[in-house]
């Protein structure tokens, strides 16, 4: 059976009963969410100035509280993060982040540091778009699962920025919300990531995924309502831990294999021009673009699959984009090549993939509502019974939340 997904109701009394016990009596006045999600297709795109197809998910993260008087703000997350405290308290800055300052010194309180969970926290606030904030008081619950892909990261960042938001208003650009959010994982938690998990949380759509043009920065929403489909992630439980790390080397071959080429990006590189430079490349170069430059028209290409309801091409497409990000990207790993495998046994499924950075996390599968059960089923025999799955229903982006 899928994971069944608490509803925000639950989420937002978790949060109002942790506050009161936490800070008194007192419930919280405001709150916001934002949620998770998972991509279609578009793997180690977004860096590359191309196309991702992400959908919000109704995993969410929401954080409740209310303002307090001086220049402090004291945060309380429930998720358990290994063995770190679950409370910070921080001196807010007059000023955020300015590129010609740079980052804060060592030993201010915005630095990052430790816990390392608090480090979104403090990346969120030093990018925030409207300083001086007021002090606050607030709690941070998730029903997003942590280091499973499936962006818990994003979605902590941008529930946290929609909750200043109430504090003290910015000039709501969403997409300039995004970037801040994106900012503050890149020079906060140290991964130099894409946009597309901080831009599909801000902007998702019920009932629609979104093709993420990542140059501009412009979206269009795909409708995704047929009743006889869905789309099941399956989480392999398993995180490898060199990820980031690995993420970042994949980032930097990009940028080289696009410098060799003489473009800005491998979004303005051909299949063409890359055959023409394979020398010139190298193997490991050569294979990282080649895999960028397909997925970037596969991405397009299945957007399109989906508006027509062409699923047996769109699941083609998500298996080949698996098998590249498994043989040319090297971002895969073999739980997430057996998942894909069992499940493209069972008749009724269309497509499935890794989804995500990689190296652990997990899958996405299309297929006939009518054979999810059996679906669930023989992946977890075939996995050995430690795979989570959750029906994955196209949800709405982050939002402030009325609380009674
Ligand atoms: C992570 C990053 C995203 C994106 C994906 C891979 O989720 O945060 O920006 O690069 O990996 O598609």
């Amino acid at each position: 059976m899928a994971t069944p997904i608490p509803s925000l109701n639950q989420l937002v009394s978790q949060a109002t009963g942790l506050f009161k016990q936490m800070f008194g009596d007192e419930a919280p006045k405001i709150a916001a969410c934002a949620p998770g999600r998972v991509n279609l297709i578009g793997e180690h795109t977004d860096y590359n100035d191309g196309y991702v197809l992400p959908m919000a998910l109704p995993l969410v993260t929401v954080v409740a509280g209310s303002a307090s008087p001086g220049r402090e703000a004291s945060i309380i997350t429930a998720s358990e993060h290994a063995d770190e405290p679950r409370r910070i308290d921080l001196r807010l800055p007059n000023e955020g982040f300015s590129p010609s300052a740079g980052l804060p010194k060592e030993g201010l309180p915005l630095a990052p540091g430790l816990p390392y969970w608090a480090n979104y926290v403090r990346g969120v606030i030093h990018h925030y778009r409207a300083h001086p904030l007021p002090g606050f008081r607030a709690v941070v619950v998730s029903s997003v699962p942590l280091g499973a892909g499936l962006s818990s990261s994003a979605s902590l960042e941008v529930a946290l920025y929609t909750f200043l938001q109430q504090l003290k208003p910015d000039d709501g650009d969403k997409i300039s919300k995004a970037v801040a959010c994106q900012q503050a994982e890149q020079t906060h938690a140290g991964v130099p990531c894409g946009i597309m998990d901080q831009l599909v949380s801000v902007l998702g759509l019920e009932g629609h995924a979104l093709l993420i043009d990542c140059r501009p920065l412009e979206s269009i929403p795909v409708p995704l309502t047929d009743p006889g489909l869905v789309f099941l992630i399956t989480n392999s439980n398993v995180k490898h831990s060199l990820a980031s790390s690995k993420y970042a080397l994949r980032r930097e071959q990009c940028e080289n294999a696009a410098a060799i080429l003489g473009k800005a990006s491998l979004r303005d590189a051909t299949m063409k021009e890359l055959e023409a430079s394979r020398d010139h490349l190298g193997d490991v170069a050569y294979r990282r673009a080649r895999h960028v430059i397909g997925e970037i028209s596969r991405t397009v290409r299945a957007a399109e699959y989906l508006k027509q309801g062409a699923y047996q091409e769109f699941g083609k497409v998500m298996v080949e984009s698996h098998n590249s990000l498994r043989d040319l990207y090297e971002v895969s790993c073999k739980d997430l090549d057996d998942l894909v495998e069992a499940a493209m046994e069972v008749e009724g499924v269309f497509g499935s993939r890794m989804t995500g950075g990689g190296f652990g996390g997990c899958t996405i599968t299309l297929l006939k509502w009518q054979v999810i059960d059996r679906t669930i089923q023989h992946v977890q025999e075939r996995y050995g019974g430690s795979a989570t799955f959750y029906v994955a229903t196209p949800s709405g982006g982050a939002r402030a939340l009325q609380l009674s």
